[in-house]
């Protein structure tokens, strides 16, 4: 592909000569107006060339329309001399001289791999998110990439949607401050500098809330529930200065996102006075074509530009019908030039035009720093779900221990969906850290069992349960591949696949003690294991430091304090499942009686007439805000600086945290609203606040949280944002089913 590209770089980046003589003119002016002086010089063909992204296919067509001035970005080109190829075309062959944006996903690493999002999210921890995005972006952009399509913070509650993954799961208040996190992390202090690249706020909007949890389904998300629940974290990062919107493949109540003004325009630019860019999906624009939303390929562009679209993403509608849909009058060139502005000024804040080029002679990719930053994600990341007497640190008691299953050596799979450029080459798995980290300590025997997680034959079942019986402790590494999860990647059965439950349960059937570590993108459905082993840890994919990560924790170097960032569901049937649901006329209170519970030729109203499932019970198997320690902590003294407080007020709530066990451990600690009466009906709790308390064994620290009364304001029956005033009761505790609590009233 190199060779047919028409100009070679050697020796003829002349970077300096190319800043002055760009259409972008001084470029020491403010930037608007260079970006209107510019703009009032390109034709309309120009314009629009701007608004097409493509990915390249063949190579002497990508030239042509490069020095035709009718690309505006380009996606996956990750080779560096082609990047600045592309770039010399651009910036000397075109007219203008206008650089490209060159774009890529990098969702959680770009070399050096951190956890899937969802195991970022259960670090409660947004610093974590923070450097894995720098990184991301340092890595990237030493191969010329500057803009990502990340963060993704679809609120997302039905882990049958194989997004999931790439969430920071079902919250909105956690989304919208791990979304930020992200947005600093990719952007770094300013745009301007080599290293930063442009984030882009995924997928607005609603796509997490696919009907049935089946990728690019439909949603039926009504005003006040997209303003509540999954407009904020958008909200957050437009405020915080992400560079760049995404819209989603979905229609929601019948509009596709990609031709929906109410979100594009009322709400991104009106309401929220966003200045950056909004890009289709992967041919979403076309694909409203599929959805009957639009006849042809033409009123797809209409439809998308007059809805507030600013460049498409590969379906190439614009460039093909856009100047003839001005020419009609169907799109005015006053939109078309919004557009463009919305591009230029993206290309400006990168500082594209002083210097597009890459240099080629960084090696920062899988630097000793990154590998460094990527375990203690990893280690933070992972949810210590069960412990009975205290298998888990592994102790002296020790000596030989059996690791078992398909994801104990599975390089590729535990770096999780969305890995375009890691290489599994890099990767520690959990038996490689094991044997190198605590080969010397204990005798590790190693017997798969199974070769990957949807492998059915059982016949290594058998020399597996050998291998256990010859050990003081089993370590039983189970889960999903990395593909099992994903864009795409829906299922309707959560169980672990193929053989892995008999695998399981043969091992739970000898007298040694099993630990279960779970690698998966999306928690599973796993009640009948967590039964049956004595201590189960989860670890969202954890990227290319996984093993390191669950070897220090397993050996207790590192106490864990990953927390649930999704209610874990006990079945498949409980889905869409979520700790903030709305209060119901009837929720369920009392003993839970289950459906083998149930008398002979009972009265119709035996189980009490409750919102709950007869199989299922009252609630998940584990809920959100979940994660236990090797330490325990206990709450007390919660103290509210006030009873009654207006409107303008700030609520100081501080509670003790002291670690009442053996080991030193840090504490996800949690602050959870509920509003009892409204306008409309409310959720039982809502997450306000959270902190990770490290605290020695014995120490007691004070934990504060500030609450501004403004920050319980919701989208009311009016379709107003405003705080009720009335009582309230809020809960500081350990997970979002526990906690102390107190009341407290606002005045009008
Ligand atoms: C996905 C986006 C992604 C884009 C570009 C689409 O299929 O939905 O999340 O950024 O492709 O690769």
């Amino acid at each position: 592909m190199k060779r047919q590209l028409r100009f070679i770089l050697a020796g003829i980046l002349m970077f300096s000569s190319l800043i002055a003589c760009n259409g972008g003119g001084n470029v020491n002016d403010p930037m608007e107006e260079q970006v209107e002086k510019l703009l009032g010089q390109m034709t309309l063909r120009e314009k629009i060339g701007q608004m097409h992204q493509v990915s390249p296919g063949n190579i002497n067509e990508v030239m042509t329309q490069l020095e035709n001035g009718e690309i505006g970005s380009m996606l996956n080109v990750t080779n560096p001399d082609m990047v600045n190829q592309i770039q010399e075309i651009a910036m000397k062959k075109s007219r203008l001289g206008i650089p490209v944006l060159m774009s890529r996903d990098v969702i959680h690493g770009y070399k050096t791999i951190f956890p899937i999002p969802l195991g970022q999210a259960a670090t409660f921890n947004p610093l974590i998110v923070e450097e894995g995005a720098r990184v991301a972006a340092v890595e990237a952009s030493a191969d010329g990439i500057r803009w990502t399509f990340a963060p993704m913070i679809d609120v997302s509650r039905d882990a049958r949607w194989g997004r999931m993954a790439e969430s920071y799961g079902e919250d909105s208040y956690l989304n919208a401050v791990m979304g930020v996190a992200a947005v600093k992390g990719f952007q770094g202090d300013s745009l301007n500098r080599p290293t930063s690249i442009a984030a882009c706020a995924k997928h607005f909007v609603g796509y997490g809330a696919a009907e049935a949890g089946k990728d690019y389904n439909s949603t039926f998300i009504t005003e006040r529930m997209l303003r509540n629940t999954y407009l904020p974290p958008f909200e957050a990062v437009a405020k915080a200065g992400c560079a760049t919107f995404m819209t989603s493949f979905n229609d929601n109540d019948g509009v596709p996102s990609t031709g929906n003004s109410f979100i594009l325009k009322d709400v991104l630019r009106k309401e929220w006075k966003y200045d950056g860019m909004v890009v289709t999906d992967w041919a979403s624009a076309t694909e409203m074509v599929a959805h009957g939303f639009c006849k042809d390929r033409k009123e797809a562009a209409e439809k998308a530009v007059n809805a507030g679209v600013d460049m498409e993403m590969v379906s190439g509608s614009f460039i093909e019908h856009l100047e003839s849909l001005v020419k009609e009058g169907k799109v005015s060139e006053t939109n078309v030039d919004e557009a463009v502005r919305n591009i230029l000024r993206l290309k400006f804040r990168l500082g594209l035009f002083e210097n597009p080029y890459v240099s080629t002679a960084q090696s920062v990719k899988y630097a000793p720093e990154h590998l460094a930053k990527a375990k203690v994600a990893a280690e933070q990341s992972v949810i210590l779900l069960k412990n009975i007497e205290e298998v888990l640190p592994l102790g002296k008691r020790v000596h030989t221990i059996a690791v078992v299953g398909p994801m104990a050596d599975a390089p590729h799979d535990q770096l999780g969906t969305w890995v375009f450029d890691g290489e599994k080459t890099h990767t520690q798995t959990p038996l490689k850290a094991l044997r190198e980290m605590y080969g010397s300590e204990v005798r590790i025997i190693y017997e798969q069992g199974l070769a990957y997680s949807r492998d059915k034959r059982t016949d290594g079942i058998a020399k597996a349960v050998a291998a256990a019986r010859q050990a003081d402790v089993v370590l039983a590494f189970v889960g999903e591949e990395a593909i099992l999860s994903g864009e795409a990647h829906s299922l309707a059965d959560l169980d672990l696949r193929g053989a892995q439950k008999q695998l399981i349960d043969a091992l739970s059937k000898i007298d040694k003690p099993l630990v279960t570590v779970i690698m998966a993108g999306r928690p599973l459905t796993i009640a009948e294991e967590v039964e049956k082993s004595d201590a189960v840890l989860y670890s969202f994919h954890p990227g290319t430091m996984g093993g390191p990560a669950l070897a220090d924790i397993l050996f207790g170097k590192v106490v864990p304090s990953g927390k649930t960032p999704v209610t874990f569901p006990k079945m498949v049937g409980q889905l869409p499942i979520y700790y903030a649901h709305n209060h119901t006329g009837r929720a369920p209170s009392g003993k839970e009686t289950l459906i083998d519970d149930i008398p002979l030729e009972a009265g119709q109203t035996s189980l009490g007439c409750s919102s709950f499932y007869m199989d299922a019970g009252f609630g998940p198997l584990f809920p959100f805000g979940y994660g236990l320690s090797y330490t325990t902590f206990a709450y007390d003294k919660l103290h509210l600086s006030a009873d009654t407080l207006r409107m303008n007020e700030i609520l100081t709530i501080t509670a003790n945290l002291t670690n009442t066990g053996k080991y030193a451990g840090t504490e996800v600690v949690q602050l959870y609203v509920r509003d009892k009466v409204g306008s409309v009906t409310r959720p039982v709790k809502e997450l306000k606040g959270f902190q990770r308390i490290a605290l020695q064994p014995g120490e007691t620290k004070t934990v504060t949280f500030e609450l501004p009364i403004s920050d319980l304001a919701f989208w009311n029956i009016d379709m107003k944002k405003v705080v009720e005033p009335g009582e309230f009761t809020l809960w500081i505790g350990t997970n979002s089913s526990d906690g102390l609590s107190a009341d407290f009233e606002v005045l009008n």
